[in-house]
């Protein structure tokens, strides 16, 4: 069982938030923009299916799980109040969520199946969230001169996702769940969510009127494909999730420990 510790930022998000406030850099702010607007909706998600996951177990499984459960839910309740939060601030800058209700709508169809689905959904997004936040935290100098509030949020929303990356894979192996729905979901969670983002990249660059610059495309390049990019350095990892004998824990998660431990005066603990 791995503890979860719920953690209150010390951040105020009633603050505006600058245009391009990530480092100034047009592309990144649209990327990570993207990504927050669909926490709120794919946090609930997790939070229901993990629920759910849960309540399906035997009696007798249940109890190893019991607190693990609740450091999942709140961890991820309090990722979207503050991600809630910081979209209201971007909504300002004339973005539009249109991510949220193409998810809604996807979403919807899994109502009454067989709760595996969404734990097995879950667990492939949060293996994807795994691979981001590692790089984050590795690489904290795409924040560059961010507002330390902003850096804060991004690294101990990373450092948190770390931590919980085994909860969804664990009861979905409690549950029986099957390697081949495992990966078949891996593969759908892969195109819908990738294409997702980048959908939504384009709408942020497209209504602050960067999506044409030279230095946009070449920041995307760089993040995203670039030797330390995103997307390439988690190639690997992400394919690992294909063999039957993975498992989250086999890809270290050291960075988010050290952060959380280097940065323990930006949160008190909830119920501590
Ligand atoms: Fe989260
Ligand atoms: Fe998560």
């Amino acid at each position: 069982m791995t503890e979860l510790v719920v953690r209150r930022l010390l951040i105020d998000l009633e603050q505006p938030v600058e245009r391009h406030w990530c480092d100034g850099d047009a592309f990144l702010t649209a990327w990570f923009n993207a990504l927050s607007m669909s926490f709120p909706i794919g946090e609930q998600f997790f939070i229901d299916s993990v629920r759910d996951g849960f309540k399906a177990l035997p009696v007798d499984q249940q109890a190893r799980f019991r607190t693990e459960v609740q450091g999942f839910v709140g961890q991820e309740a309090t990722h979207r109040r503050l991600h809630g939060l910081f979209n209201d601030q971007i909504a300002r800058h004339g973005l539009r969520n249109e991510w949220e209700p193409r998810a809604r709508r996807r979403l919807a169809l899994l109502a009454g199946g067989d709760v595996r689905h969404g734990v097995a959904i879950t667990a492939a997004n949060e293996h994807f969230t795994a691979l981001f936040a590692e790089w984050m935290l590795a690489h904290p100098q795409v924040l560059g001169r961010s507002e330390p509030r902003l850096r804060t949020l991004w690294l101990w929303h990373s450092a948190e996702e770390a931590e919980h990356k085994s909860t969804a894979f664990d009861i979905y192996q409690a549950l029986a769940g099957s390697h081949a729905w495992r990966v078949k979901w891996m593969r759908r969670v892969t195109v819908i969510f990738l294409s997702d983002a980048l959908r939504q990249t384009v709408c942020n660059l497209r209504a602050d009127g960067s999506l044409w610059r030279w230095s946009t495309w070449r920041s995307a390049a760089r993040h995203l494909l670039g030797r330390e990019g995103l997307l390439r350095t988690s190639y690997r990892p992400w394919r690992q999730y294909f063999r039957e004998d993975f498992h989250p824990t086999q890809q270290h998660s050291d960075l988010s420990a050290n952060w959380l431990a280097a940065n323990a005066a930006s949160y008190t603990r909830v119920g501590a």
